[in-house]
């Protein structure tokens, strides 16, 4: 692997590395990202700040901007300029413009992981359709409650979370998500996700969509899953960039 300039290194320190690790294998490589700082330096730091936050409003490392949402937005904003010409065009070749992208994305999720976030309107038509999300989750109300309800999980997780669901789930699994498979002492077995727990009772949704309380006393058997229902998403790198596009435009309502 080539090594990171040191510049890099210094200025956003340690937990870098392990991004950079990561990031190999995602959607940015390491060219891009070195690429990337260089091109920010010369051209975007001195409105921006070198940690991106200068601008009220704006929050480059943290991926808070005014209107855009998707790498395209911002590429649209270098290509186009903004805000009546105070952010001026810049004629940046296809490669500068991905590595910024990269730079930014890479600063973005304190997991520290670049994740590519593509159309979200693509993303839902893939959510819906050969993604075959929409089959287990629901969204606002519609589809079945087996799977957690993706409803507002825009506000909830990072990009970065969102990747490693979908294509290293053993990576991702919290907790509450993980399946359960309860036996009764009338030895009735039943699998399902838990909704809630404590230290008496446990609260599931059952695999025919059934919501069942029980008392741990009553139960022969409580085994916790740490198998993810999720395999790693056959979908290309683009399809994975849109969906996670969908998914962070699912927030809770303002
Ligand atoms: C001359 C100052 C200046 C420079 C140089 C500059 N920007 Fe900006 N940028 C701004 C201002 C001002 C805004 C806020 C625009 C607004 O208020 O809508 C902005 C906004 C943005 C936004 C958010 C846009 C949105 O609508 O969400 C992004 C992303 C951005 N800049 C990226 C960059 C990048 C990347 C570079 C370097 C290639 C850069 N800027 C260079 C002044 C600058
Ligand atoms: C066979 C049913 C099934 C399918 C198909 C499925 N999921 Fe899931 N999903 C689950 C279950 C169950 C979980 C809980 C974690 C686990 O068991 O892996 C989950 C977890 C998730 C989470 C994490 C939720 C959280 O709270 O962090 C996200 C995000 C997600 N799925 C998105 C998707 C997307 C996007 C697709 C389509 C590409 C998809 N799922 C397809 C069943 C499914």
């Amino acid at each position: 692997m080539k090594q990171l300039p040191v510049s890099i290194l210094v200025i956003i320190g340690v937990s870098l590395t392990t991004a950079w690790a990561e990031s190999n294998d995602h959607a940015y490589t390491s060219e891009s990202v070195s690429r990337g700082y260089q091109v920010y330096i010369d051209n975007c730091a001195l409105c921006h700040g070198l940690e991106g936050n200068w601008i009220e409003g704006v929050d480059l490392s943290r991926a808070q901007f005014k209107t855009a949402v998707t790498d395209h937005d911002i590429k649209g904003v270098i290509v186009e300029g903004a805000a009546e010409g105070r952010m001026p065009r810049f004629d940046l070749t296809e490669d500068e413009l991905d590595g910024i992208i990269a730079y930014i994305r890479i600063g973005f999720d304190p997991d520290g992981v670049a994740v590519k976030i593509g159309d979200p309107l693509h993303g839902e038509t893939i959510f819906r359709g050969h993604g075959e999300c929409s089959g287990c989750h629901r969204i606002n109300g519609l589809g079945p409650r087996t799977a957690p309800d993706l409803s507002h999980i825009g506000s909830h997780r990072t990009p970065g979370a969102l990747y490693r669901t979908l294509l290293t789930p053993e990576t991702a699994l919290l907790p509450i998500n993980k399946s359960v498979i309860l036996v009764t002492k009338s030895e009735e077995t039943i699998t399902g996700r838990r909704l809630n727990e404590d230290t008496y009772t446990v609260q599931i949704i059952d695999s025919t969509e059934r919501l069942r309380s029980f008392k741990k006393s009553d139960l022969t058997h409580y085994d916790i899953s740490d198998e993810p229902t999720h395999k790693p998403s056959e979908l290309s790198e683009e399809e994975v960039a849109d969906v996670i596009g969908y998914l962070l435009t699912l927030r809770s309502a303002p």
